[in-house]
């Protein structure tokens, strides 16, 4: 199985799933070239799927359906499942409420389609207002692999990463990483981001020590993980 990415809008990202003839569409925006990369690799649009329901996500779908044979996933269904397959391979869903309540992550191989739950340099943005949820859903995520490649629903990484820089100045993962990165392939790791992301590390002194000199929450994870956010997202 393999991932192509397709940026469409100002900074959305979608995705390809394939194999050797079949395809499933994760937040399917760039709906053109998603057709015509279809057709140029002799695939077979088999699922049509979001990683949540938000307007500039759900955008393609329409089209998409329309143009192929594809049938579309209902969110709430994948969540049921666990997973669904292309070409016998399996596709594994994970629940992560946070950024809505039907936000959803998908992870194959050892890649992670994350949506807007976690971008580079910071967590998204928590709609349903329940930021403890959201600490369970983002602890799912970092159990996975390290070296799990992250791809997600939007590129942030030039703001955020000046946002995490602001945090932290001294981090020297966070110029490394931004000298690497390349808006035509938009991804990180989830060793970098334990590296470069601030929302990610509640549990990590350094972190702790600079919500403390800020005068910030910062007893339990839970408080370190709210200041954190909070920080990241002014
Ligand atoms: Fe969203």
């Amino acid at each position: 199985m393999k991932l192509k990415q397709f940026r469409y809008s100002e900074d959305n990202l979608g995705y390809l799933i394939y194999g050797e003839k079949f395809a499933a569409a994760i937040d399917g925006g760039a709906v053109k070239n998603i057709v015509f990369f279809l057709k140029n690799h002799n695939l077979e649009l088999r699922y049509v799927m979001n990683t949540h329901t938000h307007p500039d996500h759900t955008v393609g779908n329409r089209a998409l359906l329309d143009s192929t044979a594809a049938e579309y996933l209902e969110i709430a269904d994948l969540i049921k499942k666990g997973s669904f397959e292309v070409e016998g391979n399996q596709i594994r869903v994970y629940h992560t409420p946070g950024h809505t309540y039907d936000s959803v992550v998908y992870y194959f191989k050892n890649i992670l389609i994350s949506g807007d739950t976690l971008f580079t340099g910071k967590a998204g943005r928590c709609f349903t207002g329940d930021l403890e949820g959201f600490l369970q859903s983002i602890k799912l995520l970092l159990v996975l692999p390290r070296d799990s490649l992250i791809y997600a629903g939007h590129d942030y990484v030039k703001e955020y990463l000046e946002t995490a820089k602001s945090i932290e100045p001294d981090n020297i993962h966070i110029d490394g990483f931004l000298k690497n990165y390349d808006p035509e392939h938009v991804f990180s790791t989830l060793e970098d981001e334990l590296k470069i992301n601030p929302t990610l590390r509640f549990s990590d002194e350094k972190m702790i020590s600079i919500l403390r000199e800020r005068g910030l929450m910062h007893d339990t994870e839970l408080d370190c993980w709210k200041s954190l956010l909070g920080l990241a997202q002014k």
